[in-house]
């Protein structure tokens, strides 16, 4: 693949797409189709991971699924979220988007909450034909906890990874990355994050997983094995889902180095 081919990885976090502070799964409409709209507005080959949002933080908590293991409880979870792929699927065709929904419990693997495999032969044929594969936060089989909740932080920087990606935005519900101020940092580098530790934490809302602190480690992580730019930016404002797969630098870049 020549790099202009390679695909973009786009995540939409599930506290733009969703209501989290819902009880249950409460999908945001206007913004889901906001999105699909200026999703349509990009030609190349791109990726697709939307996180869980109340459609699988609340279930994944209420059975207790981030500490055990729960038969009913995943599957339960598994559906409801299945059921958010379905509607941003349905959002992104409207659009004419040809996006089809590849759900992580039916091809991916863990071990103690890390993925140890995931099939990728069909997603890769699916980007060379001109479909847009729809990933998303799930629970997922665990070789040693029974399942576990995958995040789609942690999908996003794997496939990003696997595939040869170079670019790659996780669209969530703050401008970036906030310092101690409220105001975005522009870069964090694996030299920069200690400076900036301190004032990341874990989510506002329902998230069984890492919140904004997950999201930095599993970029920065990335970083560390790889030349991949990523971006941490606010989706939830228009025009920035727009602005970022045309290759605007927005929000929170993070950078190998500082340089890059
Ligand atoms: N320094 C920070 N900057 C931005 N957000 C932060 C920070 N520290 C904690 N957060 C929280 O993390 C949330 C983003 O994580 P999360 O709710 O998991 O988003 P998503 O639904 O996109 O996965 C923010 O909305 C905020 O509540
Ligand atoms: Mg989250």
């Amino acid at each position: 693949m020549k790099t202009s081919d390679k695909p973009v990885i786009l995540k939409l976090g599930g506290s733009v797409i969703t209501d989290k502070g819902a009880d249950d799964g409460v999908v945001r409409e206007a913004e889901l189709l906001r999105i699909a709209r200026e999703v349509s507005g990009y030609g190349g080959k791109m990726i697709v991971v939307h996180g869980a949002g109340s459609f699988g933080h609340t279930y994944a908590k209420k059975y207790g699924l981030d500490r055990q293991f729960d038969l009913e409880g995943s599957v339960v979870t598994h559906e409801s979220v299945k059921k958010l792929a379905a509607m941003v699927v349905g959002a992104l065709n409207g659009f004419g988007i040809r996006a089809v929904a590849v759900h992580p419990m039916g091809c991916t693997v863990c071990k103690n909450g890390r993925i140890e495999s995931m099939y990728l032969e069909n997603i890769k044929l699916m980007l060379e034909k001109g479909f847009v594969p729809v990933l998303h936060g799930d629970v997922v089989m665990d070789s040693e906890l029974g399942t576990c909740i995958l995040s789609g932080d942690q999908i996003v920087p794997y496939l990003a990874k696997e595939l040869g990606v170079t670019r790659l935005g996780l669209g969530s519900a703050e401008d970036g990355v906030l310092n101690r101020e409220g105001k975005p940092v522009p870069v964090i580098t694996p030299g920069t994050f200690e400076e900036f530790k301190g004032c990341i934490g874990a989510s506002g809302s329902t998230d069984v997983t890492g919140g904004m602190l997950g999201k930095v480690r599993e970029l920065l992580e990335l970083s560390k094995t790889s030349c991949i730019t990523s971006y941490i930016f606010n989706a939830g404002k228009a025009d920035n889902v727009h602005r970022f797969l045309h290759g605007d630098p927005i929000g929170t870049r993070i950078s190998p180095d500082k340089g890059n």
